[in-house]
């Protein structure tokens, strides 16, 4: 089974808790189960994996490959906005990367309307809440090789 491994960035640990108006009364562990099922469906399976620091993101992306994983999906959160080591790491691999937000970025904030990520990945998907990891995950398996 071709494996997609999913990345979730900082705070989206506190799915379900935070801002709740913007992110949904979801909690990440009920998303994940969601996306493991829509997987299976899918025939793929998926590694989920977040992390609060950028540094172990960018680990795991350097890594992603080496480990099997034909596709990334990942929702950077705030350091789609400020980081160049997660874009340059996505930039480094041979492997797809789609980019996810649960928000519409770009109807918020101004300075989320910038992603330093979304040049170097295959594409981006945000706004329509769980639902932009699930569109994220068949994205990938379309780009699977
Ligand atoms: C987010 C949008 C980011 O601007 C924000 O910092 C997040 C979540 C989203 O999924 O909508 O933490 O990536």
């Amino acid at each position: 089974m071709k494996k997609i491994l999913v990345i979730h960035g900082p705070n989206l640990n506190l799915l379900g808790k935070r801002e709740t108006g913007i992110y949904g009364k979801v909690s990440l562990e009920r998303i994940n189960a969601e996306l493991k099922n829509h997987a299976r469906r899918l025939k793929v399976s998926l590694e989920i994996f977040q992390s609060n620091h950028e540094g172990d993101i960018v680990q795991k992306i350097q890594d992603a490959q080496k480990a099997g994983f034909k596709a990334i999906v990942i929702n950077p959160a705030a350091y789609t906005h400020t980081s160049v080591a997660i874009r340059d790491a996505v930039s480094a691999i041979n492997i797809p990367v789609v980019e996810v937000h649960l928000s519409n970025i770009y109807a918020r904030e101004e300075f989320r309307h910038t992603s330093l990520i979304a040049p170097v990945a295959a594409g981006q998907i945000a706004g329509f809440g769980k639902a932009s990891y699930i569109l994220g995950i068949n994205a990938a398996a379309g780009l699977l090789k």
